[in-house]
């Protein structure tokens, strides 16, 4: 643990740290664009100079080891004088578009720029012009004018995802970040990520591309339900004093865009693509409507026949959604579990040519929560017993044609589908960014994930449901 001295303060560094990261870890904030904590080092930006003490030179803290009794400035007037420099050499290119950039207001350069620069560009020089929306795939652009050339999104293709399809062609002022021809970018299930990385405005998620400023989003922790891997996620959507009230009112409870959070257990900082598009899985369309036999009724109506049914059964079987969180599930098994014959069914599986497995995140199992509902319910394979007279279905997945003649259905579904009128009580219920709760992974790792939006009137918490439909006399042991 080498002792090393960053502005006169002692600093205990770890063995195989950088001055960066060690400064980082001890709340003393150098800049940087290139370096990322996930990736190799590349030096390429120049910001993080620091000044060794007594030199008059500074060097890029992102590739220095510490040492013992290093010391190090990270705020003298040779350090200031080189920032303004680097953001006026990295500028000098770089149009000052931020008005109708995606990035701004997430933007690293805008920031160090007004932080460490603040003054016009010094060129007189006619800025070099590049090329604009060039397509790297079905789902991003690039701004090669923006680009800084950092090379985050080159190293993440080769180092971490493994497709190898950005590189960097041609030198200097015509340098220009490419993808390979292959397609392999557009296959690379987690290319959005170099959206993430880069610390500019030069790579642009086309489903975002100017739908809107960042400042009207904020973020609710989440976690993807994409497949058992459970990766915590944002989920970024309008904030309620920036609720539209006129043009797109379908805004103020959609999901904007999904972005990893950083979590070193489940995802690292990344994710795959499938959950960036984890909206178009809870923005389909909605069941709001309790039925009884396919007529509409009210929820409390649609609660008192469930109840009814459930107290009536002689052999009730239930089948156990795979997306329920852990509270829900809990609260099944507190309230029925004794009732029921119970098998947790799979909600989702994998879509025609979806990655089933990788080695990095995606795991075959296409639900969030599978172990958890197995830990409590068991693993038995689904199979009505003889004389089974009722059947609760609980979320999606199930083909309906496999229900025992003659028993009765309650259905428990989010989203509209032909079988919900067919059920003799359906029930619809809430989605996952309608509530709180969380999901154990594969691993038996625990996320929270938190509600975005209120739930309609007519549409029921499955949580405090099971309770309802429970028989007064409570569960059979
Ligand atoms: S596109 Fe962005 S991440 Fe890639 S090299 Fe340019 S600035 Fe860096
Ligand atoms: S790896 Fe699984 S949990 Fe993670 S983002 Fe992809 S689909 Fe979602
Ligand atoms: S962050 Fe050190 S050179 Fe780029």
């Amino acid at each position: 643990m080498p002792e090393i001295f960053i502005n006169g303060q002692p600093v205990q560094a770890q063995d195989d740290e950088t001055v960066l990261q060690a400064a980082l870890r001890n709340g003393f904030y150098i800049p940087y664009f290139c370096w990322h904590k996930s990736l190799s080092i590349h030096g390429n930006c120049r910001i993080c100079g620091v000044q060794p003490e007594g030199k008059n030179w500074v060097e890029i803290a992102c590739n220095m080891p510490v040492s013992e009794g290093m010391r190090v400035l990270t705020d003298s007037d040779i350090v200031r004088e080189h920032r303004k420099s680097t953001l006026q050499f990295i500028t000098l290119n770089h149009p000052v578009d931020c008005g109708i950039c995606d990035k701004a207001g997430e933007c690293t350069l805008q920031d160090y720029h007004y932080e460490y620069n603040g003054e016009r560009s010094i060129s007189i020089e006619p800025k070099v012009t590049s090329t604009k929306y060039v397509e790297l795939s079905s789902r991003i652009v690039l701004d090669n004018e923006r680009c800084i050339l950092c090379t985050r999104c080159v190293r993440f293709t080769r180092e971490i995802s493994g497709s190898n399809a950005l590189g960097v062609k041609q030198r200097g002022d015509e340098s220009l970040v490419r993808a390979s021809e292959d397609g392999a970018f557009e296959s690379d299930i987690y290319s959005d990520n170099v959206v993430d990385l880069c610390p500019v405005g030069a790579l642009l998620s086309r489903s975002f591309l100017q739908k809107a400023r960042v400042w009207y989003l904020k973020p609710t922790p989440s976690v993807c339900p994409g497949c058992s891997r459970g990766c915590s996620v944002d989920l970024w959507h309008r904030k309620d004093e920036w609720k539209l009230r006129a043009l797109d009112a379908a805004q103020n409870s959609s999901i904007a865009r999904v972005t990893p959070r950083d979590n070193p257990a489940v995802n690292g900082p990344w994710i795959c693509n499938k959950g960036r598009d984890i909206a178009q899985v809870f923005e389909r369309a909605r069941a709001e409507l309790p039925m009884l036999k396919g007529k509409p009724a009210d929820l409390a109506a649609a609660i008192a026949a469930a109840k009814q049914l459930v107290a009536a059964a002689k052999k009730p079987a239930a089948l156990i959604s795979s997306w329920g969180s852990n509270e829900e599930l809990a609260a099944f098994a507190a309230a029925l579990g004794g009732r029921f014959a119970t098998f947790v069914k799979a909600d989702h599986a994998a879509a025609p040519g979806e990655t089933v497995e990788d080695a990095l995140l995606v795991r075959a199992d296409k639900n969030p929560n599978t172990g958890a509902a197995r830990a409590l319910f068991g693993d038995a394979s689904i199979g009505f017993a003889e004389g089974t007279d009722l059947v609760l279905v609980w979320g999606e997945g199930f083909s309906f044609a496999g229900l025992p003649r003659g028993a009765k259905l309650i259905f428990l579904n989010s989203y509209l589908q032909p079988e919900n009128g067919h059920a003799d009580v359906f029930v619809p219920v809430s989605v996952q960014t309608e509530r709180s709760g969380h999901y154990t992974n594969f691993a038996g790792v625990v996320t929270a994930f938190e509600a975005c939006f209120p739930k309609a009137a007519a549409v029921a918490d499955a949580e405090a449901l099971f309770a309802m439909i429970a028989p007064a006399t409570g569960p059979r042991g």
